[in-house]
């Protein structure tokens, strides 16, 4: 890690601006799911615990500009001090008047959160007048907002502009390391799982780990655009047209680094995408049927796949193997999830789908990091430089 974090640097009685992704689901009010929150705590406890005057600021959801009372961010205020055990005042704006004013009645060790940034277009154009606004309140800044550093917006990037202090948090830091790690170290074999419905969403992914995989595996609606690719029937399956070639490059891509890439040897196929749907097995070799669609991998597929996670020393996963919401087509995600916990691998998921897999696998635990960026991750594994690390102090 060459960014300096929140441990290198003195916090007591300074005004800490930390940039958090509160970007959770909300339902009646209340936070429905506070995975995000529950991983700031660490770094949000560690500012504390050394007398910071804490500034949390994130977005939620995308309101466009525009102040919309059910994208608020006052539930996860109330939620956020329930988990600390501290009060956390909240601020009905992030810039302005009242907002300084705020935060000069902070003493160490005091919280208080900001309304959704993005309640000011000015946010997510990364306007320089708005960031300095975000920039006056604080005099350090930190990035734990991993699932929002592929943003270049005012209070990712525009504000470092005016900060000399820019580290890293620590749930930022230990996404990086076990991201980083995955990319530039990994302990061998190294298996990517690839699934979801669109290979167009995973192009630049793909092509950056054909270069450092041992094993991709493939699944899910994408697949069917490989498929395509290599002549194979399809049936209704999904199939990306305008990326058929694409997929083709990457395969021989695949068989001239001499990276093993697997597709599905065999399928669940459905006459329709319903819970109701009529559904089959189809065997290894049969054609997909016009009128049916592929839609979660085979037993047998199942198989090999699952055998190739035993023997993985690294694992990295996003997108589901089939449409798992739908019992008959949840097989696939299932399995790959139970293999990925069970693996002696460092296992690492990320993409909402994956996510929510191996929590209704019930395996969460066993997995050795479940990534809070879904967007994020997967341009850090394209091999991208995310704007909001980028702008981060190096360390000396
Ligand atoms: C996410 O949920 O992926 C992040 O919070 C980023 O949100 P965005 O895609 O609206 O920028």
């Amino acid at each position: 890690m060459d960014k300096l974090t929140i441990r290198d640097i003195a916090l007591k009685d300074k005004r800490v601006f930390m940039r958090v992704d509160f970007n959770v689901p909300l339902k009646d009010g209340e936070v429905d799911d506070d995975t995000r929150i529950r991983s700031a705590l660490p770094t949000i406890r560690h500012a504390v615990e050394r007398g910071a005057r804490l500034i949390l600021a994130s977005h939620l959801g995308r309101p466009k500009g525009e102040h919309r009372p059910e994208m608020s961010l006052q539930p996860v205020a109330r939620h956020l001090q329930q988990l600390l055990g501290q009060p956390v005042a909240f601020a009905q704006d992030c810039v302005g008047g009242e907002v300084a004013q705020a935060v000069e009645r902070l003493v160490a060790s005091n919280v208080l959160l900001l309304e959704n940034l993005r309640f000011h277009k000015a946010e997510t154009k990364n306007d320089p007048d708005f960031a300095r606004q975000l920039a006056q309140l604080a005099d350090v800044y930190i990035n734990d907002a991993f699932g929002t550093a592929h943003r270049a917006h005012a209070s990712t990037e525009g504000i470092t502009h005016y900060l000399s202090v820019r580290a890293a948090g620590l749930l930022m830091e230990k996404e990086l390391q076990y991201l980083g790690r995955a990319l530039e170290n990994p302990d061998r074999p190294f298996v990517a799982v690839l699934g979801g419905a669109k290979v167009s969403d995973k192009i630049e992914v793909i092509a950056n780990l054909l270069g450092k995989v041992n094993t991709l595996l493939i699944g899910g609606g994408m697949a069917y655009t490989f498929f395509r690719a290599r002549g194979l029937s399809t049936g209704d399956s999904l199939v990306e047209e305008d990326k058929v070639e694409l997929a083709r490059q990457l395969l021989q891509e695949a068989d001239r680094q001499s990276v093993q890439f697997l597709l599905p040897v065999d399928h669940i196929i459905a006459d329709r995408l319903a819970a109701d749907a009529q559904v089959r097995t189809l065997e290894e070799g049969d054609a997909i049927p016009p009128g049916w669609m592929g839609l979660d991998i085979g037993p047998k597929t199942i198989r090999r796949y699952t055998a190739c996670l035993k023997d993985a020393r690294t694992i990295v996963w996003n997108g589901p193997m089939g449409v798992f919401e739908m019992e008959a087509f949840a097989a696939g995600t299932m399995a790959v999830a139970h293999a990925a916990a069970a693996a002696d691998a460092v296992s690492i998921v990320g993409g909402g789908d994956s996510v929510s897999a191996v929590q209704k696998a019930g395996v969460a635990d066993d997995i050795s990091h479940i990534s809070t960026g879904g967007g994020a991750s997967l341009e850090f594994l394209a091999g991208k430089e995310l704007p909001g690390v980028a702008a981060l102090s190096p360390r000396r």
